[in-house]
């Protein structure tokens, strides 16, 4: 009995071992996980359309949709235009359903959707950017959307970019009557003088 004392204490001592390494490597994953910076939203179908019109997107564009949802709008440029389209997410569940959008409409060949902090992406590849996030979020873009080729277009949903002036702004009433504005920015970007938003005051 008392030689099993010993024995005891060391199984013990692995058990809080492991329960302390996996607490720790637990809060390690948590950490990593990139929670999404503002939520799914989905942009109305003939809202989208908009988007693309306004964004020229022709067939040898190369779209990018930051924070696609349930991949939408990359699926729509595909399908409607043909040109490849890249969309990413932080959110799995939308990945999952931004997948089962491109399978079912069978544009495997020209749309892939990846799971990623847009914030940490390379924007050179696309010439055409989609946007449905936030102000405050478009304005943290700006020195990715500035290093795109000459050229490129980037168009938001509702939102504006602080600083940015765009190319053209249009309101738009959706099939429920609801209204729109998207924005239209062709880079490079134009930036305004800081005199001038120093006295617009928002
Ligand atoms: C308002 S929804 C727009 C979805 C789609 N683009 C559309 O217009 O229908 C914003 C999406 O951005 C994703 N998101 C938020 N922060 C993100 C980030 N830092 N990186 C990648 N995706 C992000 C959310 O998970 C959500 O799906």
């Amino acid at each position: 009995m008392t030689r099993l004392v010993p024995y005891r204490i060391a199984l013990a001592s692995i058990g809080l071992a492991l329960v302390f390494c996996g607490q720790a490597s637990a809060q390690a994953v948590a950490e990593k996980v990139k929670r999404p910076d503002v939520i799914f939203v989905p942009t109305p179908d003939d809202v989208v359309a908009k988007m693309l019109e306004m964004a020229d997107v022709k067939k040898t564009d190369v779209l990018y949709d930051l924070g696609c949802g349930d991949g939408r709008i990359v699926v729509a440029a595909a399908k409607k235009i043909g040109c490849k389209a890249k969309g990413f997410d932080v959110d799995p569940q939308r990945i999952k359903e931004s997948l089962e959008n491109v399978r079912k409409n069978k544009i495997e060949h020209l749309v892939k959707i990846e799971q990623k902090d847009i914030f940490t992406l390379d924007l050179r590849p696309a010439n055409v950017v989609t946007l449905y996030l936030l102000p405050s979020l478009n304005v943290k873009l700006i020195p990715q959307l500035e290093k795109l080729k000459p050229g490129s277009r980037i168009v938001s949903h509702d939102f504006d970019m602080r600083g940015v002036i765009p190319d053209r702004e249009e309101k738009f009433k959706d099939k429920d009557g609801n209204s729109h504005t998207v924005y239209l920015w062709t880079t490079p970007l134009k930036k305004e003088s800081s005199a001038k938003r120093g006295t617009s005051g928002t």
